[in-house]
């Protein structure tokens, strides 16, 4: 191996462990919003508590003079155990989040706190701790979930090892035990003793789960995991990370361009110019029947929502609209003359 490779090797070596190099505190960051406790009003009722909260999550991008607003002010919520899948358009500023919540990358304004660490606050010593037991992190590119040099089974003991001085990180036999458990759990035992050079991409991608869930984190955040895989494979990883969820209760949020994983999970938030814009829920119906999917948009704390862009091009709504509030709805009108204008006692008669 060159020293080239090796450098490479380490590289990978600190990011599956999740000791990443120092995140770029690019000092760009700005204020960080009112910083009183929150969450309580913002969870949905009848849910759980938030292991992931963003409020107002700003990340602003600033190369060559040029600003990019990859979030834009974005909200979200996810409660505890939940498996939810992250869609939006290339752009939309998925990496983006998945890589502040994974302690990567810091917001240049508002809150993100993650099974109750504040993302602003922590300091070098607490990210690396942060990342290594915490949040596990799955890649789309196999290569850079593992360590070619190692077999299935010591990739996955391999940040038990590295979390020393802490209770996961028992002797050399535990760990073992517990990677083939693991193994056994994404149904890849039979490739515990294999290189990733004899795996294929979906096998090595479900050891990278392995190695992601190695430290019991709070947390799977997954990057597009199925992204460069045929569909069959693919199915067994998303399989296998809905094992994880269901066995572990591990909280899994997945980006992903699948659409038969959005139908696969109980709920899926769309991303859009850096802010969530809708969110689709699922619930199990009565014996026999298909699942029951609605579409929601989603509003923020201050009161903003998205109107989905074929709506308002059908309607020519533009600028500004009206809005009537009515018993059990809202009512919205474009305000082009002649055009869908109502008079608002008559809608909904
Ligand atoms: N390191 C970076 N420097 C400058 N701009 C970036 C950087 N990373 C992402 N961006 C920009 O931020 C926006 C969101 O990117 P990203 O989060 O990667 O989107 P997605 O994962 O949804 O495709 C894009 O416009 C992208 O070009
Ligand atoms: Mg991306």
């Amino acid at each position: 191996m060159s020293a080239g490779d090796r450098m490479q090797e380490r590289t990978s070596i600190e990011e599956l462990t999740s000791g990443v190099r120092p995140s770029q505190d690019r000092g760009d960051r700005g204020h960080r919003g009112d910083r009183g406790d929150r969450g309580q009003a913002a969870a949905p009722p009848g849910t759980g508590a938030a292991v992931i909260a963003c409020d107002r999550l700003v990340r602003i991008y600033s190369t060559a003079g040029i600003e990019v607003q990859a979030l834009q002010g974005l909200d979200l919520e996810v409660d505890a155990g939940e498996l939810t899948a992250l869609v939006g358009a290339s752009g939309s500023g998925k990496s983006t989040l998945l890589n502040i919540l994974a302690g990567l990358d810091t917001p240049t304004a508002g809150q993100a706190r993650v099974a109750g660490h504040d993302l602003l606050a922590m300091s070098g010593g607490d990210r690396l701790a942060y990342r290594r037991s915490v949040v596990g992190f799955l890649w789309q590119q196999t290569g850079r979930n593992l360590f070619s040099h190692l077999t299935a089974a010591e990739n996955v003991a391999l940040p038990m090892r590295l979390a020393r001085g802490r209770s996961q990180a028992r002797g050399r036999a535990r760990r073992s035990e517990r990677a083939l458990e693991l193994l056994e759990m994404t149904g890849v035992g039979y490739c515990a003793d294999r290189m990733p050079a004899q795996m294929s991409g979906g096998e090595q991608q479900r050891v990278a789960i392995g190695i992601a869930l190695a430290n019991r984190p709070a947390v799977l955040l997954a990057d597009e995991p199925t992204g460069e895989l045929d569909s069959e494979s693919a199915d067994e990883v998303f399989a296998a990370l809905r094992t994880a969820n269901a066995e572990l209760g591990v909280t899994v949020l997945v980006v992903t361009h699948d659409p038969q994983v959005s139908a696969q999970v109980r709920r899926t938030i769309a991303i859009r110019d850096g802010k969530i814009s809708t969110e689709v829920l699922r619930r199990a119906a009565a014996d026999g029947q298909a699942d029951v999917a609605e579409e929601y948009s989603v509003l923020d704390r201050a009161g903003r929502l998205q109107i989905p862009r074929d709506f308002i091009e059908s309607l020519g709504m533009r600028d500004r609209v009206r809005l009537a509030l009515e018993p059990d709805h809202v009512g919205v009108w474009p305000d082009s003359p002649g055009r869908g204008v109502k008079n608002t006692n008559e809608e909904g008669e």
